[in-house]
């Protein structure tokens, strides 16, 4: 029988979330919309990592920013600690944001040029009146050491850094309010790979030290195998396979994942993959999403129906979220 202490409630919950953009450009018609991201629904357990995988333009960001409030979805509801967000009046959500905090990928463009680092990674302590003028000094020292900096950090400009050190005080920087959760956008995408390396185990290190969860954005699979417990890949605003991080990385159901997941370099034996899968054209745009299933331009083993029925995102047996019912078919 399951205990009460048994059932893992979810730190964050996102139900059947859609943000369509309008265009009133030459090729739709004015008023004509699209989705950015259309009907996608994940839980996170609390002290896990989910990575969120897909190429660029399939929505990872829109998703992010509306689970942090930071742009409005069209329709579905963002459950953080069982809170819904958006019925949240703005000084509760001041609150909440203390603990639900991004980072950004480009460490550049996402810190003010002419603050010093001090400045700026002890504004959200002050914002948050988690320290006076008097103290914030020396918990800013803590935060950068924690991040790998030195204290005299503080007194410099972000332009004084590299790109690894710099994401290393945005880190600092979202740290900073203690969050629970942290939305990492691309943190590693813009950094050379051995700096990457760095900033991935610095964050990994944290996470058990601060028991942080984790939602791990990025287009790097093998990163995102290396950081997750789940992993939800994304196609044109949709999710096309969800579950155990290793599960998905060896053994991916979905074509999509499928075909994105042969192309990365495999050195491990255990890898149950087929033979690499080459996909056909482009991604389309999200403009131009084709009806039914969204991969089903590009995807080799289409059949008829699957210009027809949207396919649900869906258990074949062993946990592994998959949406395509052509999967039961196969050996
Ligand atoms: N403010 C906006 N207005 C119109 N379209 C947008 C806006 N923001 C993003 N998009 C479009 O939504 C789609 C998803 O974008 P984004 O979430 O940034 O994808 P990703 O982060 O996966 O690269 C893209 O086609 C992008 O051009
Ligand atoms: S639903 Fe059809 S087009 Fe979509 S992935 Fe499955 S087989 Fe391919
Ligand atoms: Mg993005």
């Amino acid at each position: 029988m399951t205990s009460a202490a048994d059932i893992t409630i979810p730190i964050l919950e996102v139900r059947r979330l859609t943000k369509r953009y309008t265009l009133a450009g030459r090729l739709l018609r004015s008023g004509d919309s699209f989705a950015a991201v259309d009907n996608v629904s994940f839980t996170i357990t609390p002290g896990s990592t989910l990575g969120l995988v897909g190429e660029s333009g399939c929505g990872k960001s829109t998703l992010a920013r509306m689970i942090l409030r930071l742009i409005t979805p069209t329709s579905g509801e963002v459950l953080f600690e069982g809170l819904n967000l958006f019925e949240l009046s703005r000084t509760r959500m001041k609150d909440i944001r203390q603990r639900l905090q991004i980072i950004f990928q480009d460490p550049v463009g996402s810190l003010n040029p002419r603050l010093r680092v001090g400045t700026i990674v002890g504004e959200p302590l002050l914002v948050h009146g988690l320290a006076t003028r008097k103290t914030v000094r020396d918990q800013v020292v803590l935060l950068l050491e924690q991040c790998g900096l030195w204290a005299d950090a503080a007194t410099r400009f972000p332009h004084e850094f590299s790109g690894g050190q710099r994401q290393r005080i945005g880190i600092a920087r979202a740290l900073a309010t203690r969050p629970k959760l942290i939305i990492a956008d691309e943190p590693v995408s813009a950094l050379d790979v051995s700096v990457q390396a760095q900033v991935v185990n610095l964050m990994q290190e944290l996470q058990h030290e601060f028991g942080l969860t984790y939602m791990f954005i990025a287009h790097d699979l093998s990163v995102v195998h290396h950081v997750s417990d789940r992993i939800a890949v994304m196609y044109l605003g949709d999710i096309a396979e969800l579950g155990d991080a290793d599960q998905v990385y060896r053994s991916p159901k979905h074509p999509y994942a499928k075909a994105l997941l042969s192309a990365v370099p495999q050195p491990d034996p255990r890898a149950n993959r087929d033979e690499r899968i080459r996909l056909e054209g482009d991604i389309p745009t999200p403009m131009a999403k084709p009806s039914g299933c969204s991969f089903r331009t590009r995807c080799p083993v289409a059949v008829e129906r699957c210009a027809r029925d949207v396919p649900a995102l869906e258990d074949h047996g062993d946990g592994q979220l998959v949406a395509c019912p052509e999967v039961r078919r196969d050996p």
